[in-house]
């Protein structure tokens, strides 16, 4: 039988909660599609490095190299101060393991109430590939002159061929597989940043016309991009941008998706370990409620499986969470589901049955 070896990092907030749903639709697709998971928890987060005052150490991240897969529930903590767990445990992950794409599926479910008017779930199904590893996030920089009238603060935005290239080929690649419209769209800011997204231009063309001529290539400036994903988000496919663009524009997308309590996110490495997350944060206020929406992990989950070769149990994992959403729940914020973070859990997993989605 197949086994998976997967770390689990439930975190901080509401993230062991939502993990625990997740597992349980783990566990249970495992059983109807005969693999197995082998899960080994840490406590990596806000409460041990209160205790301990260690963030992520050398041995854990030694250690976390060696699964198929890295399952993480929330990082942030009320009592820390910003930036220390994003910084030395999210991103080290992300940067350490080289897990150089930020994938966001963006898709509204049925039932799930959208912000934009008139807009169907055949209208907002498109992809977001995140570059992971470089642009602002590298945390180059410098003051000069601080905490003076003369202060200067520079921070630098890092892009690479060889990362840009690798990011690029991926969305490509991705495109090509996903098989809708086959258009990708690089999301940038040319006009203004002559540099950076100069760069990204030209070796998204070059790419492109050598190697993807089945892709059509599409280029919009970041704004208007935030525009057309509100006016005509039926234009998208597959988008590529870089990691800050990226961070912003997704968060945009989650809403359009129906909120944060369904927006799932992978870190890829597709040569490496790759770790899967709901892209919602700790939402410290809800902890301990059982009111915090589980689908976002669930959903994680799923990506996961995907990644892993699952590809029936995944699918599986997506039409039970569509019967949800459809049928069940009414609606998918905190505290207003009609059913609590556990009941929602234990929905999707009656639903993986398909006679059982009644
Ligand atoms: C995300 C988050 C992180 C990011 C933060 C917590 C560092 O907003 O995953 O989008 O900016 O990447
Ligand atoms: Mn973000």
């Amino acid at each position: 039988m197949k086994s998976y070896k997967i770390a689990v990092l439930p975190g901080d907030g509401t993230g062991p909660e939502v993990i625990n749903e997740g597992l349980k639709v783990l566990e249970a697709v495992s059983k109807r599609h005969g693999f197995k998971t082998e899960l080994q928890h840490y406590d990596l987060g806000g409460e041990r490095y209160k205790r301990t005052g260690e963030v992520l150490p050398d041995s854990v991240l030694a250690e976390l190299r060696k699964f198929n897969a890295i399952y993480l529930g929330a990082i942030g903590h009320p009592d820390v101060k910003p930036g220390i767990l994003e910084k030395g445990l999210l991103l080290k992950l992300r940067f350490s393991l080289e897990q150089y794409i930020n994938l966001r599926p963006v898709k509204l479910f049925p039932g799930v109430d959208c912000p934009l008017k008139d807009k169907k779930p055949e209208d907002i199904d498109f992809v977001v590939v995140r570059e992971n590893n470089e642009g602002l996030y590298v945390g180059e920089g410098e003051f000069i002159n601080k905490g003076t009238a003369d202060e200067v603060a520079v921070q630098i935005s890092r892009n690479t061929r060889r990362g840009v290239e690798r990011c690029l080929r991926y969305a490509f690649e991705f495109t090509r597989k996903r098989n809708k419209r086959k258009t990708l769209t690089l999301c940038g800011k040319t006009n203004v940043l002559t540099y950076a997204f100069d760069l990204w231009e030209r070796a998204f063309h070059e790419i492109g016309a050598k190697d993807f001529p089945d892709i059509k290539r599409d280029y919009a400036h970041v704004d208007a991009t935030c525009m057309w994903m509100v006016k005509n988000p039926e234009w998208f496919d597959v988008i590529v941008t870089d990691n800050m663009f990226g961070d912003i524009i997704t968060d945009l997308a989650a809403m359009i998706q129906g909120g944060m309590g369904i927006a799932a996110g992978g870190n890829i490495n597709p040569q490496g370990v790759s770790m899967f997350e709901p892209i919602g944060g700790s939402a410290p206020k809800y902890t301990g409620k059982n009111v915090i929406n589980p689908l976002a992990a669930i959903c994680a989950g799923q990506m996961m499986l995907e990644t892993l070769g699952e590809d029936k149990a995944a699918a599986e994992i997506e039409d039970s969470v569509k019967w949800v959403t459809a049928k069940k729940l009414k609606s998918l914020a905190a505290g207003k589901m009609g059913y609590g973070t556990r009941e929602v859990g234990d929905l999707v997993v009656k639903g993986l049955d398909p006679q059982a989605r009644n």
